[in-house]
């Protein structure tokens, strides 16, 4: 079942937001990361997670103030010097990711994924725009990646954006011996690509209308001349 999220927002990628992220991979991937390997990449310098979330209802989160002021006070209070904290729930949802690693002159997208009912309502484009600008931001001429060649929904979001098939790694993925696909942006200063990502950026912001995520954001990365 399809799910509208109300708001969608984005940011950096927090501890917390793991089990999330790992209920995420789940629907999404065969293997998964395990939680430590997360932990540690949310650490590494030449590495950028993002996530677009949805902040859950006010009443919700008022209901939870409530309930926790009472814990404080009561038996609660008393069982939790003995046995911690238990855990809260979150305050948002996370709808989706996007990880990119920098190496050389090269941004590599490792994974994107987003929950299965949020998608096919423009949320892995944003992600997918979000790691470009990233890859900008660092000083990247160009993103890579690797998809399942079965996964369709992925080669196209991915022709969408300007990625282009640069070979084939023969039964890559060790889990059923699937091929991957190697793609890779033009240059991301090229005028063909700023030409590009700018329609697409224009295309998102019709859509989205006032709710677009990335309001305020768009600009330098839409900009269809290069510097220079
Ligand atoms: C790939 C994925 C991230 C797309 O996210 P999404 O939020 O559903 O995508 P969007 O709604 O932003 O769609 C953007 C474009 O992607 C393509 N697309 C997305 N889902 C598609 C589908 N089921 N079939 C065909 N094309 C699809 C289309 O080109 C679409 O553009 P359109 O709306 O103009 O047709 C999502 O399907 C997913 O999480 N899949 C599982 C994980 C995965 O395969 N990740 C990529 C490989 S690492």
């Amino acid at each position: 079942m399809r799910v509208a999220a109300r708001r969608c927002r984005i940011r950096p990628m927090r501890e917390d937001d793991i089990p999330q992220v790992l209920e995420i991979e789940r629907q999404s991937f065969p293997r998964i990361w395990p939680q430590t390997l997360y932990q540690r990449e949310l650490k590494n310098k030449m590495a950028r997670y993002l996530v677009a979330y949805e902040p859950l209802d006010e009443d919700a989160c008022a209901e939870k103030t409530a309930g926790e002021a009472w814990l404080r006070r009561g038996v609660g209070g008393l069982l939790r010097r003995f046995f911690g904290s238990p855990p809260q729930p979150p305050h948002e949802r996370i709808l989706g990711l996007v990880g990119l690693w920098y190496a050389i002159g090269e941004a590599h997208i490792v994974t994107i994924a987003v929950r299965q009912e949020h998608r096919r309502q423009g949320i892995g484009e944003l992600l997918l725009v979000l790691a470009l600008e990233a890859a900008l931001e660092a000083g990247q001429n160009e993103v890579t990646l690797e998809y399942r060649i079965s996964s369709h929904a992925a080669r196209s979001l991915y022709e969408k954006y300007g990625f282009r098939r640069v070979g084939v790694r023969p039964r890559y993925y060790s889990d059923n011996q699937e091929d991957a696909v190697l793609m890779t942006t033009p240059p991301l200063r090229s005028p063909e690509f700023r030409q590009l990502l700018a329609q697409r950026i224009a295309d998102q912001r019709a859509r989205w209308g006032d709710d677009y995520p990335l309001a305020g954001r768009e600009a330098p990365l839409a900009e269809a001349t290069p510097p220079g």
